[in-house]
């Protein structure tokens, strides 16, 4: 089975406070976006990848995470073709995780729905679970809370300053926000609403200070590509790729290739367009 596994950008980050276990207590909207890995999958004796990625597969550990909770004992050979740069803040193990999992549901014939492949992606990584649902989501708790919101289609430009960027240490060096109103909640509003200078006020990433801080080559490619006319730029997740917000498709086309002249690793894309009845 081919399978497209879709990276996602942040349009929102909000750290609210370092929780017992290590982990931070999160608000996020989370958008899947058209930059995609291809994963093929097929059955298979073991459970195995070719991405040599060794134990740090998040796809492989979602495979034996399903086969353990569904009790089956057929395995899967995973081929995964990279697209989505590693390190990026882009979700891309997460996604090919979260794509595992669906794929897998129907090649082992499991019939799990939705919500319980996204329960179980959250013991295999924090992005997982919202990016199982394959729409817009707000995102909260340590990343396991997952609702779905309306959201419509929105032409980006991701580009990537060349930095692999540790999760771990980003969150560590962070500082929890206290805010009167929810940044999150405000988007999810001007998501629903269609309105995209509202959305590009909302914008924010309480991890890309702390980012910064790490790797400087983040403000410099925030300020090129704000300098490319886009109405709104954020650092995704906890870096290194930032995004652009463009009106215009031809206008992120442009900026994405001015990008890559300049080096980068650019790409123009948009968000998936999402409908739900009920607003989170
Ligand atoms: O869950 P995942 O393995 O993707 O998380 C990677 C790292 O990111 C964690 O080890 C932790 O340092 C940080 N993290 C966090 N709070 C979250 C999610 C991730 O501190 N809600």
């Amino acid at each position: 089975m081919k399978i497209e596994a879709l990276a996602k950008v942040n349009f929102t980050l909000e750290v609210l406070g370092r929780r017992p276990d290590g982990y931070h207590e999160l608000r996020s909207v989370v958008l899947p976006v058209t930059l995609s890995d291809i994963l093929e999958i097929e059955e298979s004796s073991g459970i195995e990848s070719d991405t040599g990625y060794g134990e740090g597969d998040l796809a492989v550990k979602a495979a034996r995470a399903l086969a353990e909770f569904a009790r089956v004992k057929a395995g899967a050979k995973i081929h995964i073709d990279k697209r989505i740069p590693v390190g990026g803040g882009l979700g891309g193990g997460s996604a090919d995780a979260a794509a595992t999992l669906v794929a897998l549901n129907e090649i082992w014939g499991l019939g799990l729905s939705r919500e319980e492949l996204s329960r179980l992606g959250a013991s295999v990584g924090s992005d997982v679970p919202s990016l199982v649902m394959g729409g817009a989501v707000l995102m909260e708790g340590r990343g396991e809370r997952v609702k779905p919101i309306s959201s419509p289609e929105i032409n980006l430009v991701i580009a990537n300053p060349g930095v692999n960027s540790s999760t771990r240490e980003v969150y560590s060096r962070c500082v929890p926000v206290v805010r009167r109103q929810s940044s999150s909640q405000l988007m999810v509003d001007a998501l629903a609403d269609n309105d995209l200078p509202a959305v590009s006020d909302c914008l924010v990433n309480d991890l890309q200070e702390s980012a910064i801080s790490l790797y400087p080559a983040i403000s410099r490619l925030t300020e090129e590509i704000r300098s490319m006319g886009a109405q709104g730029v954020l650092m995704s997740g906890s870096g290194s790729s930032v995004f652009g917000v463009f009106e215009a498709r031809e206008d992120a086309i442009k900026a994405a290739e001015a990008l890559r002249e300049k080096n980068f690793r650019a790409w123009h894309c948009r968000t998936l367009a999402s409908q739900c009845s009920s607003i989170a």
